[in-house]
């Protein structure tokens, strides 16, 4: 299927509901055919930034929404050109697949073997053909998630918007989707504004992911950027799990409870007092007479394919360290660990 793909600039876009302010202006630029995700915890304003991008909702006196060269800030959703794909996915229940699907081009009046040859390559393109006559209630989570795909392209939109359309899903199915929405969104090649909460989905679909809060952009970056090079505390502490080292700076290192670490080079800081950061998976067990930090485990957790150690004493904080799955330590162990050179994380 054929389809255009705009950039998409937001430009000083805040909403202000009843006197309350809930986006604080924000600065967008999407480029043509990007994968842009939204993430952030529930009420950062993720649903707020996609429906002004849909035109259900109009940004704050100043805001202006583009795509490409054509301002769109005052156009309503129908002359938007973008497709829609909701959590609930809104199907109607009382059509067909074919009819689901097909909606959108009865209501543009889209000649009736036009609409029909672009819902078969829908149905054929979400592995749907099969059940292209059956009603919506007979059909999977999975499927109905297709079904809400397929619709929400059979207009040709110029912009792809989605608002948690995993989220209803269980957990094995959701990741299962969201390999295939991979695929998908790479083969249409459509600029897509994708909002999520669960950071895997973030990782896994954005080309860039906007970390959100409060509002706010806390950061815009590529998966990595976000993940290794989070700009705050609140990126870190939102994306995955992040250990502290508190402790005093001595000579390019940074002194804990349990030993000393060697700051990483962008570690400047003005005071004595300092602290720096790191993943669980980026410090390992080491021999205690040459380790970097030593502690004891205060708890463990087999997960299967890891087992995350509590280890006390190392720092001031308890710290999540990830070992192989197979390893098995008592509590009251006493442990070396040391981490990984240019896994350690400045925050400021
Ligand atoms: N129509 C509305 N009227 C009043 N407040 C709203 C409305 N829509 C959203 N909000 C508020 O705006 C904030 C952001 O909501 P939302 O964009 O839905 O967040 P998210 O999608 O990140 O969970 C929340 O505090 C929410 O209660
Ligand atoms: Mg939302």
């Amino acid at each position: 299927m054929k389809l255009a793909s705009v950039p998409i600039a937001l430009t000083q876009c805040a909403k202000t509901f009843r006197g309350t302010r809930v986006l604080e202006p924000l600065d967008l630029r999407i480029g043509a055919g990007e994968t842009l995700v939204l993430l952030g915890p529930s009420g950062c304003g993720k649903t707020t930034t996609l429906r002004m991008i849909a035109g259900l909702e109009t940004p704050d006196a100043g805001g202006r929404i583009a795509f490409g060269d054509d301002d769109v800030t005052a156009l309503p959703i129908e002359k938007r050109q973008v497709g829609m794909v909701f959590q609930s996915y809104a199907l109607f229940p009382n059509l067909t697949v074919r009819g689901n699907i097909g909606y959108g081009l009865r209501i543009k009046r889209v000649p009736a073997d036009t609409a029909r040859q672009r819902v078969d390559e829908l149905l054929a393109m979400m592995r749907l053909t099969a059940h292209a006559d059956k009603p919506i209630d007979q059909l999977s989570g999975g499927q109905r998630q297709r079904v809400a795909l397929a619709r929400a392209l059979a207009v040709q939109p110029r912009v792809l918007l989605l608002d948690e359309p995993l989220t209803a899903l269980d957990a094995r199915l959701r990741d299962t989707l969201r390999g295939e929405m991979n695929t998908l969104l790479r083969e249409l090649g459509i600029t897509t504004v994708y909002v999520t909460h669960d950071q895997a989905e973030a990782m896994e679909l954005g080309d860039r992911i906007v970390v959100m809060s409060a509002g706010r952009i806390e950061q815009i970056g590529s998966p990595r950027d976000i993940y290794y090079r989070p700009a705050n505390r609140t990126v870190a502490q939102f994306v995955g799990t992040i250990n502290r080292l508190a402790g005093e700076r001595r000579d390019g290192m940074l002194s804990t409870t349990g030993g000393a670490v060697p700051l990483p080079s962008g570690a400047t800081h003005a005071s004595s007092a300092h602290e720096i950061f790191f993943r669980p998976e980026d410090a390992y067990l080491a021999d205690p007479a040459h380790a970097q930090l030593r502690g004891n485990v205060e708890s463990t957790a087999f997960l299967g394919e890891r087992t995350r150690l509590t280890i006390g004493g190392a720092a001031p904080d308890a710290l999540l360290i990830d070992v192989a799955g197979r390893v098995e330590l008592a509590r009251g162990t006493p442990v070396g660990i040391s981490i990984v050179q240019d896994a350690l994380i400045a925050l400021s």
